[in-house]
């Protein structure tokens, strides 16, 4: 037997990225994650198309950030800088710390108080960040990043830093050949400040552009003619945001934004008019769902496929869910949600929506009544 190590972002992609010789080549060997096929959600409401979750909650820090900290914090080393600086409502901190640990230089990391999940909090004490949390939401921590980065020596590794885009497109490009070179239908996304949206799609543009005439220069030709109909192949991006943090569905920016999926309790996207340009060209939608709509995809999505995210990685099923009751999708299409972090990093959430255990003497029979289990 024969198991090939995956050797990470930079080096598996290095044709699509934007690196030299003199960049560094570090990596937690990142990427490659699970495209899970849905078993049960599909026939529970009579969807008989294709339903895939891509699992990025599988990358090394549990979130699709590591796929683009990666690519920023080379750079950002290759530029001689001895220092990032983030705000983040906790996925972009824990991966930042991480590959800043990594490649042995500080990592400044701001974020809300009182809106970050633990596990993400333990994440980027244990990796030694500089954590301040400051009074005040994810956007105002953002203010003060830019402020930081624009006047002190520190690298800025938010999804403004376009490295950020460049590493997390990778994610398109490994769903289409996980599908067998196929593009979805349809790829249901949440939308926090909106970079990863921009990202896979800038990721699927590629990657079509690559298989047509990147490496048969021959079909250059081919693609000049039927460059309308190509761009059907790529899917529709249907991003979503929290009803209570949904600026780009309301139009106007969200003061006190508010929703249980704190990794995109965001009221100013950063990549607004990026993602507004991706929907246009994508002929998808940017839509909102509830907190409810939220939990129910999440317990949805545990106890029918086994699969445990973090709330606002719920948020696209909770859009598919809506988006199919709406008749948006049509029956038999090839559907793709990614799942953007682990659910160990929110055990707060979870304990607070699960079932509730019982303590009881350890007793065999006491427990078998009680459970009502059969007996042999
Ligand atoms: N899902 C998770 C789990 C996230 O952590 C984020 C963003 C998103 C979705 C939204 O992605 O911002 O590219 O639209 N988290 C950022 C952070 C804001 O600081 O960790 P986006």
């Amino acid at each position: 037997m024969v198991i090939k190590q995956w050797r990470g972002i930079l080096k598996e992609f290095a044709p699509f990225l934007p690196i030299t010789k003199l960049t560094p080549a570090i990596t937690l060997n990142e990427g490659n994650t699970p495209l899970v096929r849905a078993m049960r959600i599909p026939a529970s409401i009579g969807f008989h198309g294709e339903l895939y979750f891509k699992l990025e909650g599988k990358n090394p820090t549990g979130s699709f950030k590591d796929r683009g900290m990666v690519v920023a914090v080379a750079k950002a080393l290759e530029s001689g800088s001895q220092a990032i600086v983030c705000a983040s409502t906790g996925n972009t901190s824990a991966s930042a710390a991480a590959y800043a640990a990594r490649a042995g230089i500080k990592a400044i990391v701001i974020l809300p108080h009182g809106n970050v999940a633990p596990g993400k909090l333990a994440q980027a004490l244990m990796f030694g960040a500089s954590l301040v949390e400051v009074e005040g939401s994810f956007d105002d921590a953002l203010v003060v990043v830019r402020r930081l980065a624009n006047q002190y020596q520190a690298t800025l590794v938010n999804s403004i830093n376009s490295y950020r885009l460049e590493g997390q497109k990778t994610a398109s490009i490994e769903v289409v050949e996980q599908l067998g070179r196929r593009f979805p239908d349809f790829h249901f996304i949440p939308v926090g400040n909106a970079g990863n949206i921009t990202a896979y799609w800038s990721g699927y543009k590629e990657y079509l552009n690559w298989l047509v005439i990147g490496h048969h220069a021959g079909f250059r030709v081919f693609l000049g003619a039927s460059s309308v109909s190509l761009m059907g192949v790529l899917p529709r991006m249907m991003g979503y945001q929290a009803a209570g943090a949904a600026p780009i569905v309301e139009g106007h920016i969200i003061e006190h934004p508010e929703t249980v999926a704190t990794a995109i309790r965001i009221g100013n996207p950063a990549r607004w008019e990026d993602a507004t340009r991706v929907v246009r060209e994508s002929k998808g939608l940017i839509d909102k769902v509830t907190d409810e709509e939220i939990l129910y995809a999440y317990k949805l999505l545990a106890t029918q496929e086994g699969i445990f995210v973090e709330p606002a990685s719920a948020a696209p099923v909770a859009g598919f869910l809506k988006a199919w009751r709406e008749g948006r999708v049509p029956d038999g299409d090839i559907v793709v949600c990614t799942l953007t972090g682990d659910g160990l990093k929110d055990p707060t959430t979870a304990l607070s929506v699960a079932n509730r255990s019982v303590v009881v003497p350890a007793d065999a029979d006491y427990i078998a009544s009680l459970l009502e289990l059969p007996h042999r």
